[in-house]
């Protein structure tokens, strides 16, 4: 065998065991077979630059060349959704596209809504070609290089892809990368990242690939764009896309009644704790392609869809105490001392209260009764007071430190 064609195969295989592993979750090798492999790869592409492959696995390693976003021009403009929290607003926009289709048969596919951060990726004859974020919804930051190194997105497809599309979906940061990664962090006195969509945006945006290839993203595709799609219908292509190599959700349900699609909604209300990934509630789409045009767009988001958003978990008790915790670099955190309360499972007695400002705008007072949240976040926050309960009786108003408890200095 020659060496371009052991290149070629091991470039192959090393796709294969890839899907395997990050997109079906059932690997056929060891790791060490597969690093094995990625390293005999390397060394052979050191040797023959003139193979060289945008997308061959090895690139999924990343590299220290700094690399600086171009911004590109999305061919579709990248919408945001409608949101809301009620279940009477729910009611109100499957009713509206009764309505407007005119008593017609209507599908509603119920997703997850996914808690990261939004790329467009373009292929061409089932290679990928360029991963643009959202930026202002009509031009974003060219991330290629970044995303490349995401194992769950293909950079070759399989079966019968259409020769140009987009995919759109949400970039990841799994819980279990997240609390290493501020771990690590907390160790090194580096500030924390609030949550993991902060974590994967942040991380997207690095100017060096192997930062990214390290920290573990994750991605689910929820939106295919293109002139020829498989099907007519926006579920049937989410299963196509599946087959080419992209990780899609089991987690979709096309239903008809609103009746099921409050089951959908009352069921991931509690069962999104079990994920691995965060997500921040549901999304409702009108699953025929024909009747999304029937309904059509306003000027920021699309009549055929909606987002309902699950209500963050919040607790009551009391501020006893704010210190100030002071790091090697001399920043200064004030953290807020409470009576242990449960929340989402844990029990909670501190809360970052970030700055100065966070505190003025809260107006706390010690002794208040204060709501406590966790929503997407590992380090829970005071979101508000609860006045009612506040008595005449005079309470220290919490002011920020003037100066520094450990050295004195303004
Ligand atoms: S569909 C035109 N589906 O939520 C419709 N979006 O404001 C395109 N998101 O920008 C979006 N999970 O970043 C869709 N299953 C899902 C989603 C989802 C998360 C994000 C996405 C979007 C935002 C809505």
């Amino acid at each position: 065998m020659t060496d371009q064609e052991l290149i070629e195969q091991l470039r192959a295989q090393l796709h294969r065991h890839n899907y395997n592993y990050y997109v079906l979750n059932a690997p056929e090798i060891s790791d060490k077979e597969f690093d094995d492999m990625m390293h005999r790869l390397q060394e052979l592409e050191a040797q023959h630059p003139e193979y060289h492959d945008d997308n061959s696995p090895t690139m999924r390693v990343g590299s220290d060349l700094s690399s600086n976003f171009v911004q590109v021009p999305h061919r579709y403009p990248m919408l945001s959704l409608g949101n809301t929290y009620s279940e009477a607003e729910v009611t109100d926009f499957y009713n509206r596209v009764k309505r407007a289709l005119d008593g017609e048969e209507f599908e509603i596919c119920c997703e997850l809504k996914f808690d990261g951060t939004s790329i467009s990726l373009t292929y061409e004859d089932g290679r990928l070609v360029r991963a643009v974020t959202r930026g202002d919804g009509v031009r974003g930051d060219d991330v290629t290089t970044n995303v490349k190194t995401i194992r769950s997105i293909p950079l070759i497809l399989h079966g019968d892809y259409p020769p140009q599309f987009e995919i759109r979906g949400e970039i990841l940061m799994p819980w279990e990368s997240f609390e290493r990664l501020n771990q690590e962090r907390e160790a090194r006195e580096e500030p924390l990242f609030a949550n993991p969509r902060n974590a994967a945006a942040g991380t997207l945006k690095s100017q060096n690939s192997s930062v990214v290839a390290a920290r573990k993203l994750d991605a689910y595709l929820y939106y295919l764009l293109g002139d020829q799609l498989p099907a007519d219908g926006h579920y049937e292509n989410l299963q196509a896309a599946a087959r080419w190599g992209f990780k899609v959700s089991e987690h979709i349900r096309k239903v008809r009644t609103l009746q099921e699609v409050f089951d959908f909604i009352n069921y991931w209300n509690t069962g999104r704790k079990q994920l691995p990934v965060a997500t921040d509630g549901i999304v409702l789409k009108v699953n025929n392609l024909r009747q999304q045009q029937e309904l059509g767009y306003t000027a920021k988001s699309p009549r055929w869809a909606i987002a309902y958003k699950f209500q963050a978990e919040r607790a009551l008790t009391r501020l006893n105490k704010v210190s100030y915790q002071v790091g090697r670099t001399g920043a200064i955190t004030p953290v807020a001392n409470l009576d242990p309360v449960l929340l989402s499972g844990t029990i909670v007695r501190r809360a970052s209260l970030h700055n100065a400002d966070i505190i003025a705008g809260l107006d706390l007072h010690i002794g208040d009764m204060v709501y406590v949240e966790k929503g997407g976040e590992i380090i829970p926050k005071i979101t508000g007071v609860d006045l009612s309960a506040r008595r005449i009786i005079k309470k220290k108003k919490v002011r920020f430190i003037a100066r520094c408890p450990e050295c004195g200095s303004p």
